[in-house]
């Protein structure tokens, strides 16, 4: 699919952004491991949340919609072994997390991906939980995993900042004997540690090390999911860089360590105000609010940012090439492993509407401003490229095709008329 964009005079209005894709997944995957029955309001109804649901319930997790927006979900009593393949579709979120549910059961299980899963690195997971004692082939998918009831509990010093890792140990170290604790280089989103210990899971925080204990699982537990900070993100950067925009984004997700995003607004000089605070199953929920900067300073993406808006680096240097001087992403190799190397596919489709940027293996340097013009953009199947390049779409003169944006499904499946509904042409 071709998503056709071309430039607008400005963006208002309120939204509130499709739910949360991380909180959605983890919602599903507790559902499965809890003692009681959960309900999930509002979960993200993409199709990488909808792999996750799928995988779940052919290995046994029962579940009923019980109205556009809400699923209850009970949890088979012994989880069954599917004959066929669980498929994950694009979802690394689903193969990873769901390794550390199968690798702890006595379970002998295949997962496969897309085309673009199939490239990701499946090893960062599978020598954890080789250490624990499951089996594992596979560095990259098709994914072979084979589990057992009595994993050894491990401390696991993780070399990548990746919630994904963490929570896939953590996941099958609630079955593990002993302890299992998990550190990494920089803290990575912590909506599983949050999410367990709101449904009753002991979960212990010391200078930066996660541990759980084996023998525990959550109760059954009731969730509305927040809307979720990386897909506002296109809307919010398209406000920042649209004259005379206006955005309410609410029932905004605001876990401190996904808001990264905000540190670049405050230093590049991008308005905002939080309002009207609260807390759903230990996750912050805020409104926001954003409009036009008027004038961009550069900004500076390095350390432990980078994990705190890893997802949001496509857009932001989207809005990189509107600030006056060189704006600069380093320690973010991790952009090289995503859905396709969005190094790359950013550098390449910024250059090709006339923007100055320079890679490093580990990020990106974008000097701006400059008038972008409008281009033909590959997504290569990424959700994330195709948005962002929507947003430079919105700024740039003449027309941006961008290919493969069906994508965008996997995460926001109607980005496209939310971004006719806000945009003033
Ligand atoms: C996710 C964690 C991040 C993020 C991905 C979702 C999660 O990946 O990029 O979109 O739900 O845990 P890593 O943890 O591998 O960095």
């Amino acid at each position: 699919m071709t998503l056709l964009v071309g430039k607008v005079a400005s963006l208002r209005g309120e939204m509130r952004p499709p739910s949360d894709k991380s909180i959605t997944h983890r919602a599903y995957m507790f559902a499965a491991i809890a003692s009681g029955d959960s309900v999930v309001r509002k979960p993200l109804r993409g199709e990488d949340c909808e792999a996750t649901l799928r995988c779940l319930s052919q290995l046994g997790l029962a579940f009923e919609w019980m109205s556009e927006e809400e699923i209850r979900l009970r949890p088979a009593e012994t989880w069954k072994q599917f004959a066929g393949k669980l498929d994950c579709g694009n979802s690394g979120t689903t193969m990873r997390l769901l390794s550390g549910l199968i690798a702890s059961r006595d379970l002998d299980c295949t997962m496969i991906g897309d085309e673009s899963l199939s490239r990701r690195p499946m090893k960062r997971i599978a020598e954890p939980l080789r250490y624990m004692g499951a089996r594992i082939e596979g560095d990259t998918p098709p994914l072979h995993v084979v589990g057992r009831e009595d994993l050894t509990g491990i401390d696991y010093k993780s070399p990548v900042a990746s919630a994904q890792i963490k929570s896939c140990v953590l996941l099958a170290g609630l079955r593990a004997s002993g302890t299992t604790s998990v550190s990494e280089p920089a803290p990575s989103r912590d909506h599983t540690e949050r999410m367990l210990a709101a449904a009753g899971v002991p979960v212990r925080l010391h200078l930066g090390r996660v541990t759980v204990n084996g023998g525990t699982r959550p109760n059954g537990f009731e969730i509305s999911v927040p809307g979720d900070v990386s897909s506002a993100a296109f809307f919010m950067v398209a406000t920042a860089l649209l004259p005379q925009s206006e955005l309410i984004v609410r029932e905004l997700g605001c876990n401190p360590l996904r808001t990264g995003i905000l540190d670049s607004f405050a230093d590049a000089g991008v308005p905002f105000w939080l309002d009207n605070e609260r807390l759903e199953l230990g996750e912050t929920v805020k409104d926001l609010k954003v409009s036009t900067a008027p004038s961009l300073r550069p900004f500076r993406i390095e350390g432990d940012l980078v994990p705190r808006l890893i997802d949001e680096i496509p857009v932001l240097a989207v809005m990189a090439t509107q600030c006056d001087g060189t704006s600069e992403i380093r320690d973010a190799k991790e952009l090289r492993v995503k859905e396709s190397d969005r190094i790359e596919l950013v550098a390449a489709g910024l250059r090709a509407m006339g923007a100055k940027i320079d890679t490093f293996e580990d990020g990106m340097a974008i000097t701006g401003p400059v008038k972008l013009e409008g281009a033909n953009i590959d997504a290569h199947g990424d959700h994330r490229i195709a948005m962002a390049f929507a947003v430079a779409g919105l700024i740039a003169e003449g027309k941006t095709e961008i290919e493969g944006a069906e994508s965008i499904k996997t995460s926001f499946p109607n980005f496209e008329s939310e971004l006719w509904r806000l945009c003033i042409v």
